[in-house]
């Protein structure tokens, strides 16, 4: 069942920027599945190899420094500690974490640089970009701000305006201004690396057709990209902040390279390498790392979000194919995004779980199983904590808990604390055991499809079946009337217990070697990196029988606690009090239309005439509103809101030329705008002006 074409397996969990801590929507996205993935493997005894480490250079880090008045260094320092220990708090087993700022990384990086700009694989472009004569610097888009040429904003970035959303460019701004001295900055010429992605189309399409059995929404976006067009890529930049571009290459191509560093985007996938490289030579064999990257026989797996997918699918595999030697992706099991209650993640607006926070408060086991039951893997998915609460206490407290429970309370008291033989096993005992026999294949298969969700529903099917066989076998009547069955019934009910603590591992890894511990149960393989996956039990061993008649199992704890209601209430609070704006989130911003969209709207100036209830409608008031030249009649589903008395004599705004719409039998011809606030409060917009005016 698992893929033997292959011999060896590297996986990779895109490198978060060493920017902020790390919370749920990047678990959801990159690490947790990969995690679970690479127990899984380890389990079935497969060599595999986990890489990751902190993402620490780009223009964010160098803003986020100038903003809290440190040094770029500084910002990684502090959030690379932070996001390691998260990490290794949720359990997430890379083989090794490594961060881009470090030696073994500047060296791959411009290694590879050198090699493909040897090869030609780049072309270099003259091009104007704005400088900033006082700091003696050139200007990221995001360092200069300016008027707005679209809304005359006084304060719009190079790259967008965020009072009216534009895409701007920093040459389109009017006054533009360094943010960095306020100097106005000049055009001065500067030549830059190009990864030329257009020359690639064929040969990536060719690339990518090979993957049929990807992911839809990965070819779904892949294949848009593909339409637009590849286009060149930018991949050096004028900050002082970054890989430097090598010397070498620059004198090659007659540029000066001083102050040139590679993008962000180019060096961090090749961070995957350095990682390797990092852990290779901690290992001892300093080669080791490229018979991952450079055997064919070797299978390399990115997981990631989907922010991160052209990055994976078409830039890397070009720099892999244009330096030659590397085996490229086979497979990028991208996830969609996790909203949390219903609203977007935003850490700017604090509307996030940290995982740093969450640890304060719960087990990580919990977050897993939750997260794995929900994740986005083929959708955007939603986190919620009363679904988390839910999950909690009835699936993992009331299901896994409570029947490992009864069955070594049953043990303990009935049995001397030892497993019970089996013997002249029922029709029940056996389907009970065929069944249990079937999970590794089952759940094996699910993961090997990166179907996290499915594998997690299936594993709590197990615990399931092991519910239902106990309570039909009734042992709390049989330890009087029938002993051997009794014992047969606990016998089988370890032995599920047994298997669970084995296949619940990727998922639920703490709580899985807490059950071992609780039925003693040794000899079974780890998942953990750095220990021999050949030996012992593993996976497909797991569900057949483990456990020996008159094995001694050991003492029972509560595997999950329940979450009460108000540990919840709290979490739902601080999430909300995070909010700098405090309360519910606003509603996301709609995209921008063109003037010419809003000219369609006839509003009018509009006085209610009569208000009166729908018969049969909670919502609706049927109103008569006098719009000077002629008189409507408008359903307003207002009727929760406000009082018919109140809205007589009001002036309002009615949308005049909103084609009429019947509602409870009745015609509706037009519609009254209101404001409506973030609890769902509506107020009525007026206008000063007479009956029948425009509004513009
Ligand atoms: N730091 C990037 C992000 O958080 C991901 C980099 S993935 C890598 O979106 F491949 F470039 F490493
Ligand atoms: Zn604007």
């Amino acid at each position: 069942m698992p893929d033997e074409s292959f011999k060896r397996t590297l996986v990779t969990s895109a490198l978060p920027y060493a920017n902020g801590p790390v919370h749920i929507g990047h678990l959801a996205g990159a690490y947790l599945p990969a995690d679970i993935y690479v127990r899984y493997l380890r389990l079935q005894g497969r060599d595999v190899v986990y890489v990751c480490g902190s993402d620490e250079y780009g223009v964010a880090i160098v803003m986020q420094a100038m903003q809290e008045k440190v040094t770029p260094q500084e910002v990684v320092d502090r959030y690379h500690p932070m996001i390691r220990d998260s990490f290794k708090g949720f359990g997430i087993s890379f083989d090794n974490y490594s961060r881009t700022t470090r030696e073994v990384h500047t060296e791959t990086s411009q290694d590879f640089f050198r090699r493909l700009s040897e090869k030609n694989e780049f072309v270099l472009k003259r091009e104007e970009h704005l400088y900033d004569p006082e700091a003696k610097v050139f200007l990221a888009d995001r360092f200069v701000h300016g008027t707005c040429p679209i809304c005359g904003y006084e304060d719009a970035y190079g790259d967008q305006c965020e009072k009216c959303g534009t895409s701007l460019s920093p040459t389109e701004i009017k006054n533009p201004r360094s943010t960095l001295t306020d100097a106005v900055p000049e055009l001065r010429p500067t030549t830059h690396w190009y990864l030329p992605l257009g020359q690639w189309q064929s040969r990536l399409e060719a690339y990518i057709s090979s993957h049929p059995d990807w992911k839809p929404n990965v070819l779904g976006q892949i294949g848009a990209w593909f339409t637009d067009g590849l286009r060149d890529r930018a991949i050096t930049r004028d900050v002082p902040w970054g890989v430097p571009v090598p010397p070498e290459a620059a004198d090659a191509a007659g540029v000066e390279s001083e102050g040139k560093v590679i993008y962000v985007w180019f060096d961090a996938p090749i961070g995957y390498i350095s990682s390797t490289r990092e852990w290779a030579r901690r290992k001892g064999d300093p080669d080791r790392w490229k018979l991952y990257w450079q055997d064919e026989d070797s299978r390399l797996i990115h997981f990631i979000g989907k922010d991160n997918i052209v990055f994976h699918t078409l830039m890397f595999p070009a720099m892999l194919m244009g330096y030659g030697e590397y085996v490229v992706p086979d497979q990028v099991p991208a996830n969609e995004f996790l909203n949390i209650e219903g609203s977007k993640l935003s850490t700017s607006r604090g509307w996030a779980v940290w995982l740093h926070e969450y640890l304060n408060d719960f087990p990580p086991d919990l977050l897993r199983y939750v997260l794995t039951s929900t994740l986005p893997e083929s959708k955007d998915s939603d986190f919620n904590w009363n679904d988390f609460q839910t999950r909690v206490n009835s699936e993992l407290a009331d299901i896994l808990g409570n029947f490992v429970n009864r069955a070594l309370t049953f043990a303990e008291r009935e049995f001397d604390n030892k497993v019970p033989p089996l013997s002249s096993p029922s029709a029940a005992d056996e389907a009970a055991l065929a069944e249990l026999a079937g999970y590794p294949q089952q759940i094996g298969a699910a993961y090997e499809r990166f179907r996290f969700r499915e594998a997690a529903r299936l594993t709590m099917n197990m615990a399931r079946l092991g519910t239902k066989y106990f309570n039909d076998q009734v042992p709390w009547v049989t330890r009087k009337t029938n002993r051997s069955q009794c014992a047969n019934t606990v016998h089988v009910s370890l032995q599920i217990a047994a298997a669970l603590s084995v296949l619940m591992d990727p998922v639920l890894p703490f709580s899985a070697e807490k059950l071992r511990g609780m039925l003693r149960f040794e000899g079974v393989r780890s998942s953990l990196p750095d220990s021999d996956h050949s030996e012992g039990i593993g996976w497909s061993e797991a569900a057949s029988s483990p456990l020996p008649a008159g094995h001694v199992l050991g003492h029972k704890e509560i595997l999950f606690h329940k979450v009460t209601d108000d540990t919840i209430q709290t979490q739902i609070e601080k999430l909300e009090s995070n909010d700098p704006e405090s309360g519910p989130p606003y509603v996301e911003a709609k995209p921008t239309i063109s003037y010419d969209d809003f000219a369609k709207l006839d509003l009018r100036t509009g006085r209610i005439l009569s208000a009166e209830p729908v018969p049969k409608s909670k919502k609706l008031l049927k109103l008569q509103v006098d719009l000077g030249y002629e008189t409507r009649q408008i359903l307003a589903g207002v009727a929760e809101h406000f009082q018919p008395e109140e809205m007589i004599g009001q002036s309002v705004v009615v949308v005049a030329n909103l084609a009429p719409r019947k509602m409870m039998g009745l015609e509706s011809q037009g519609m009254l705008l209101m404001g409506e606030d973030r609890e769902g409060c509506l107020s009525l917009i007026s206008s000063g002006s007479e009956e029948g005016s425009i509004i513009c």
